[in-house]
């Protein structure tokens, strides 16, 4: 897919922007602070309907505006689409062609993106949390119905946390959380199939680009570490006994520390270099290497499952590559997605092996073609 064009208003540090997008390659240029990466998470946003950097969307809006507005003009397999979000201080409203959405659901992956940014090194070596929020997004885009069921998980997950923070030991709610541990259940069951089953693909294809990307040097796997193991069964209702069977077990000890101790929101997932633990052994150049194929293979999936490649954005990393990654990165791109790239300045960036690219100059919440 291409992004023909986009237009902000209201957004972040941009007051009114208009801007043809229509070369292969985008290069957003200018010094720190100036809006670069604010125009990379405004076309995130715009497939997504959140940034990649902040889970409160009213940080969006332009401080002096009390709502922003993204909008968009995507040229996909079977034609061209207009994309429009609006965020306001009472939420957000999406729009496809003039449609109102009545579920953001709906909305999400009609564009498709994959950004690399440099604090993705985070997806190897930080907390769990930040491989969960990787898998919810990738997993989102091209399956929206997930984002709807954890949506819903999630809502479980904190009534049950209130009820078991005021549940005491013996007492007598127990009807109450058989109800709470039924939905509860159901939710995380399909949640953890769906992650497992993207893992998987995602291990395929960051396997074959990390062994490229190292001359076949090294063997990158991922492995799912799920809260809750449903004996490798992939059967729903198998899974929902075993679920709830697990639940009984960790009763009195949920009900002693006041919080749901079982589901997806505990999951976890590793890489391994050669069989050793990336976050553990790696070096950072191997940590950055398994993020970038993990970025890559997220490029390839999506355009599986799909059938059109998503937009690439880079934040800030090109120039933080050597240039054999570089190298190896721009040929993957090269031709067949469109990529919006940030630097702080072109001598970084390898251009000569850059075809059609468009640049432009950001400045102050502006940004011009040069
Ligand atoms: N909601 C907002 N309203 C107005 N300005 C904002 C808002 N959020 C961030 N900014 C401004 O945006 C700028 C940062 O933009 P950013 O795209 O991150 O810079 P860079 O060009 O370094 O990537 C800062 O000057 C910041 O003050
Ligand atoms: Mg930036």
């Amino acid at each position: 897919m291409f992004l023909n064009s986009i237009q902000l208003q209201n957004y972040r540090n941009y007051g009114q922007l208009e801007l043809r997008t229509d070369n292969q390659v985008n290069l957003f240029v200018g010094p720190n602070a100036q809006g670069k990466t604010n125009l990379l998470e405004a076309i995130f946003a715009l497939a997504l309907t959140k940034s990649h950097r902040t889970s409160k969307d009213k940080e969006l809006i332009g401080w002096e505006a009390d709502s922003a507005r993204i909008q968009g003009e995507v040229e996909k397999r079977y034609g061209t689409v207009k994309l429009d979000l609006m965020y306001s201080t009472q939420g957000k409203k999406a729009k496809i062609n003039g449609l109102e959405q009545r579920k953001l659901s709906d909305f999400i992956g009609s564009l498709n993106v994959v950004m690399f940014a440099p604090e993705d090194l985070e997806i190897v070596k930080g907390t769990p949390g930040v491989r969960r929020r990787f898998l919810d997004m990738e997993i989102g885009q091209v399956q929206p119905g997930y984002l709807h069921t954890l949506q819903q998980f999630n809502k479980v997950l904190v009534q049950r946390n209130n009820f078991l923070k005021t549940a005491s030991p013996g007492g007598h709610q127990q009807t109450m959380l058989e109800v709470w541990n039924a939905q509860l259940a159901e939710h995380s069951v399909k949640i953890m199939k769906k992650r497992k089953h993207f893992i998987h693909k995602l291990q395929r294809w960051a396997e074959q680009i990390h062994s490229g990307i190292t001359a076949g040097g090294e063997r990158l796997t991922i492995e799912y570490r799920p809260s809750f193991d449903g004996g490798g069964s992939e059967d729903e209702t198998v899974l929902f006994e075993q679920f709830m069977l697990k639940l009984s077990q960790v009763k009195d000890q949920e009900i002693r520390r006041g919080m749901s101790l079982v589901g997806p929101h505990r999951d976890d997932l590793a890489f391994f270099i050669n069989g050793k633990e990336a976050a553990v052994y790696g070096s950072q150049g191997q940590q950055r290497t398994t993020a970038l194929s993990l970025k890559l293979a997220e490029i390839e999936l999506i355009c599986e499952e799909i059938g059109e490649y998503p937009l690439l954005l880079l934040d800030d990393v090109l120039s933080e590559l050597d240039q054999h990654r570089q190298t190896q990165l721009i040929e993957t791109f090269q031709s067949k997605v469109q990529t919006f790239i940030t630097t702080t300045g072109l001598e970084s960036v390898n251009i000569s092996k850059l075809k059609d690219a468009g640049i432009y100059d950001v400045r102050a919440g502006h940004a011009t073609r040069t």
